[in-house]
């Protein structure tokens, strides 16, 4: 089983979640940033887990550009998505850049497993809430299970 974790990061925690996610699978897996990723090279994975910053509510711009590339022809293959976010009453209502990155990727026909997930940082920058690689790593396995 091919898979690809994919994310973007400014200040380098979900780079730390996507990395934390890509262990808990024991093979043939690679963590890439999205800007190093030729959408061409996306051909023959099993498993796409695209992760993103939330930025006002939404992916990075790199993310969508990926997204929106024509050549991003991804098509019937396994997919989740994650963010990092803050954890306050005001980004609740502007949403998370997992749900919309779940919603996109099954718009192209992508089969969606595991609900999307949010991992916290304590402020812009970071550092993660304690315990969030951990849980991020246990996503991970809980996705490999529902592959087999
Ligand atoms: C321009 C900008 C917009 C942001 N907007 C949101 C937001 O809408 N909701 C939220 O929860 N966090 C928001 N944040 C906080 C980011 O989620 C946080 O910086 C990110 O999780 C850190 O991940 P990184 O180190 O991988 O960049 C924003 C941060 C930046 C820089």
């Amino acid at each position: 089983m091919k898979t690809l974790v994919l994310y973007d990061s400014l200040y380098g925690n979900t780079e730390k979640i996507a990395k934390a996610i890509g262990e808990a699978f024991p093979d043939d897996v690679k963590v890439m940033r999205v800007t190093e990723v030729n959408p061409a090279e996306l051909q023959n994975i099993d498993l796409l887990i695209l992760g993103s910053p939330t930025h006002g509510g939404r992916p990075t711009k790199d993310v969508q550009a990926l997204l929106n590339n024509q050549q991003f022809t991804l098509k019937g293959i396994k997919v989740a998505a994650f963010d990092t976010r803050g954890d306050s009453v005001i980004t609740k209502i502007f949403g998370y850049a997992a749900t919309r990155l779940a919603e996109s990727l099954q718009k192209k026909g992508n089969i969606l497993i595991g609900e999307p997930m949010g991992f916290i940082v304590k402020s812009t920058k970071g550092p993660l809430k304690d315990g969030e690689t951990e849980r991020a790593a246990a996503w991970g396995k809980e996705i490999l299970k529902k592959m087999s």
